[in-house]
């Protein structure tokens, strides 16, 4: 029975994809008349000089990065490496970011980069970082919102690919970490045959709120299904956090069959407050651990990587009240909490209708003892008890849902490919658009938040064929605007995005744009190997290994000759960009390097390590256009044989 309603979904699924693709240039057509006004493209319009009203902060999918776009432009202005090396601005090629990329895996330089999520203040987001995870080698990143830079990672232990992350609590207390592949806890060689005896899930919380401080706080045991999202409450809700489950048939193969069994699966609901208790009373356990935590110095200039070694487990049967699950239909994928804090939306994706849970009757339930079962010491409450209404959307395959300043809801479908606008509370629908094509995630600027901004509205999708100019067959990701602020959504907009736009966050400019820093201060410049002044510059030799503290400025390094190095040296190029003016980077490559170029900003100090093999004479230069005499900022570099007597020397002018 189930089996047969899960096959007609993925009819229906299959149709959905050929009817919205297949004719697309008949369907395309119809609606771009039908948008062809200049009053949409004036919404749209940002004057040359002006600035755009919001930041989109869109996660870079399986590129590892987070970008960083106008809206409603859709303009983008920058892309922040966080899990994968990026050659433009060396992250993880130069001395002092290859740590950002240290785990217990050693130096993995790629990941698969999901939810960004801005930090908050009493539930609003309030423009100091956003956060990203990391879904393969499981890990939680925090970007800083004055610099644009990583400047943290900590690994999460005890999980197997992190998907429900990095979902934030009311005041940045934590940003959680669930993990969507159940594996051993602690990890260890047993039989796949032994999933249900020895697999286990971890919800992690993980300490955000203070910098360079960001630590695994607990983590609790839970049963072993696939947590796929999360959310955490606000308001009356605070200090609850909800992850969604699927798998609870606990299936080990062909999930895709196997796991969508059973007629309900999981939201976890979370007590974290009863969490904090435990921990504070000692009622948890130590476990050995081994995970990296990576945090770059904006003083420094530099990262360092530590590993920590234990973790503090909890667990449900030994902490009553610390969790309970609440049934949803249908392998719930995103768990959404309403600007109030009153309901928890879950989405079945394979079900046509959006389940809408109470937490006043989740708390009434709790307290009544009205429970259906119990799960590894997990209370399992009643349906029916914490059922607040579910909205029948007339879509296919809900996924994930987010909300304005007025009281309405927005969900993306999946399957029939759209986003239903309802009303909280009413459960009415009220006006649906379609999406091009197959829409995942949406973001509305503050729509997890407390105070949605409203305004926009920004569809994610996963498919763009015949949106724009081909490119082979690899195409540009899309993601679509739409106008929310009247009582139809209008579509004004599609954008090309960097990677895939799996979910983003939008914030108003003018809460991050007026901390943006311009220049790193010079004078508080502490890399160890930093020359603040041609006068420092200078180059040191021990042994093999060779130091060249660099100076550069408009338009020329100090040194720009340099004698002695020997084939076989390694050469640290440290160099310091002594500009104290707003956008004046200097880039530096040498012939022969092997990694990548360094781009240094104003006041900063980075390090290139090359290792010449061969003799002769080497140029570099500035990669960075700077002035007018770009193309003069170079020099050169003689290398000889491993074993010559000539001297070193290094020298700038006659
Ligand atoms: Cu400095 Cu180009």
């Amino acid at each position: 029975m189930k089996k047969s309603a899960l096959n007609i979904l993925l009819f229906v699924f299959g149709a959905a994809i050929i009817s919205s693709c297949g004719n697309g240039s008949s369907s395309n057509n119809a609606n771009n008349s039908a948008l062809g006004s200049s009053d949409v493209a004036s919404k749209v319009y940002v004057e040359p000089g002006e600035h755009d009203k919001f930041y989109a902060v869109i996660s870079g999918g399986f590129s590892g990065q987070l970008s960083f776009y106008g809206l409603p432009s859709g303009r983008l202005f920058r892309v922040v490496p966080v899990f994968s090396q990026d050659a433009e601005k060396a992250y993880g090629y130069n001395e002092e970011t290859k740590p950002m990329l240290n785990t217990s895996h050693g130096f993995i330089p790629w990941d698969d980069a999901h939810h960004p999520e801005l930090s908050q203040t009493d539930g609003v987001p309030d423009g100091r970082w956003a956060f990203i995870n990391g879904n393969n080698t499981p890990r939680v990143a925090r970007v800083d919102l004055t610099t644009f830079e990583t400047t943290e990672i900590l690994e999460i232990p005890n999980s197997g690919g992190n998907h429900s992350s990095p979902f934030t609590t009311e005041n940045t207390e934590y940003i959680v970490a669930g993990t969507r592949f159940s594996v051993p806890f602690p990890q260890a060689d047993v039989s796949i045959d032994s999933y249900k005896e020895n697999f286990k899930g971890a919800l992690t919380f993980v300490k955000a709120d203070a910098p360079g401080e960001m630590d695994v706080a607990f983590q609790i045991i839970v049963p072993g299904y696939d947590y796929d999202l999360a959310h955490s409450g606000k308001g009356k809700s605070h200090g609850w956090t909800f992850f969604t489950s699927y798998n609870t048939e606990q299936a080990k193969t062909l999930k895709e069959v196997y796991a969508s069994q059973n007629d309900k699966d999981f939201i976890a609901a979370v007590n974290w407050k009863k969490a904090e208790e435990y921990i504070a009373a000692g009622n948890y356990t130590e476990m050995d651990a081994n995970y990296a935590h990576n945090y770059y110095d904006e003083y420094t200039h530099m990262a360092t990587s530590t590993m920590k070694k234990t973790v503090k487990v909890l667990n449900p049967a030994d902490c009553p009240e610390l969790m309970y699950y609440l049934p949803c239909p249908k392998s719930p994928h995103g768990v959404d909490v309403d600007p109030t804090g009153s309901y928890i939306i879950g989405a079945g994706k394979l079900s046509a209708d959006i389940t809408v849970h109470s937490f006043d009757k989740m708390i009434e339930a709790i307290n009544n003892q009205s429970f259906e079962t119990e799960i590894d010491g997990i209370p399992v409450l009643k349906f029916d008890e914490v059922l607040a209404g579910s909205v029948s959307s007339g879509g296919l395959g809900p996924l994930h849902t987010e909300f304005d300043d007025k009281g309405n809801a927005y969900t993306t479908f999946f399957i029939s490919s759209e986003v239903v606008k309802w009303k909280v509370g009413t459960w009415e629908v009220v006006d649906r658009v379609p999406c091009y094509y197959s829409v995942g995630h949406l973001m509305i600027p503050g729509g997890d938040s407390k105070k949605p901004w409203g305004k926009y509205l920004v569809a994610m999708n996963k498919i763009t064929k015949d949106r724009y100019l081909p490119t082979g067959p690899e195409l540009t990701h899309s993601a679509q605007l739409y106008d929310i602020s009247g009582e139809k959504m209008q579509l004004l907009l599609d954008f090309p995005t960097v990677g895939e736009p799996h979910y983003a966050q939008g914030i108003a400019a003018d809460v991050v744009k007026p901390n943006s820093k311009k220049i790193y201060s010079l004078a508080e410049n502490a890399h160890p190997h930093a020359a603040k002044s041609e006068d420092e510059a200078r180059i040191e030799r021990n042994g093999n290994e060779v130091h060249v503290y660099m100076t550069m400025i408009r338009s020329h390094f100090a040194p720009d000759n340099i004698e002695g190095i020997k084939a076989g040296d390694k050469v640290y190029f440290h160099v310091t960009n002594l500009e104290q003016d707003w956008d004046t980077p200097h880039g530096f490559s040498v012939m022969g390097a092997n990694n990548s170029e360094l781009l240094i900003m104003p006041g900063q100090t980075e390090t290139l390590l090359w290792e010449p093999k061969q003799v002769g004479i080497y140029p570099f230069y500035c990669t960075d256009f700077c002035s007018a005499l770009h193309q003069e900022m170079q020099g050169y570099i003689r290398v000889s044989p491993a074993g010559s007597s000539v001297e070193m020397t290094w020298s700038l002018g006659e």
